[in-house]
């Protein structure tokens, strides 16, 4: 193993978790602004909101064990969690397609990225998921949500004819309300899905039974 190169992203990990950590400062405006009309992704425009560091851990083990070799995220904000899925498959020969709204911090992550040394790992697609996934034709073995909260069951459905036997969908702020229909959903599904719920039931864990 590469020991340098695990260190330059380890490096990179560290600095963005300790950055993200100010992100309380930089939240307040969005959250002013959402007293008066419902939140908008631009209101958190300069805020990480990343997974922590054992979720990141946890998802990149799981990629390994499980050997899924493509990987899809939905909400890439500055990349911390890309950085640990573009780990995962860097070490079993993957690729992770991201996709972020927001065109400036689609911009950072690509940076945080290339200084991980991750960038042939990964492809980053700008605009609304719902778009930049469209037609998705290949099939999916890990399946990361962490983008707005109400497009989960909306973005799950339309990928939903990609998913195997294998295929994994972990699912963080599971205890927000808007992720609700995409809860029911898997509930009701019992049959095609199973889920572990974790974190507390922060973050739900699913299989394709
Ligand atoms: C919770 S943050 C993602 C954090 C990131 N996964 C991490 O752990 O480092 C959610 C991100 O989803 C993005 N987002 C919201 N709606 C989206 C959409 N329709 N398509 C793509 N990205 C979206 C937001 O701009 C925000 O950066």
């Amino acid at each position: 193993m590469n020991v340098d190169k695990i260190k330059i992203i380890e490096n990179k990990l560290s600095v963005l978790h300790s950055d993200a950590e100010k992100d309380i400062f930089r939240m307040g405006k969005g959250i002013v602004r959402s007293i008066f009309r419902p939140m908008q992704p631009a209101d958190f425009e300069n805020a990480y909101l990343p997974i922590s560091k054992k979720q990141g851990e946890e998802m990149r083990q799981l990629i390994i064990d499980n050997k899924s070799k493509n990987v899809v995220e939905f909400g890439t904000s500055f990349g911390i969690s890309t950085i640990y899925l573009a780990d995962a498959v860097r070490q079993i020969g993957g690729k992770v397609i991201t996709t972020e709204l927001l065109e400036s911090k689609s911009q950072k992550a690509s940076k945080n990225i290339s200084d991980a040394g991750l960038s042939d790992y990964v492809e980053i697609r700008t605009g609304d998921a719902m778009t930049t996934l469209k037609d998705f034709q290949t099939p999916i073995d890990f399946l990361f949500l962490d983008g707005w909260k109400d497009l989960y069951l909306p973005l799950f459905k339309m990928l939903e004819n990609q998913f195997h036997a294998d295929t994994l969908i972990y699912a963080d702020n599971m205890d927000m309300a808007a992720t609700r229909p995409y809860a029911d959903y898997i509930s009701e599904n019992k049959s095609t899905y199973s889920t572990r719920l974790i974190h507390g039931g922060k973050a739900w864990l699913t299989k394709v039974a």
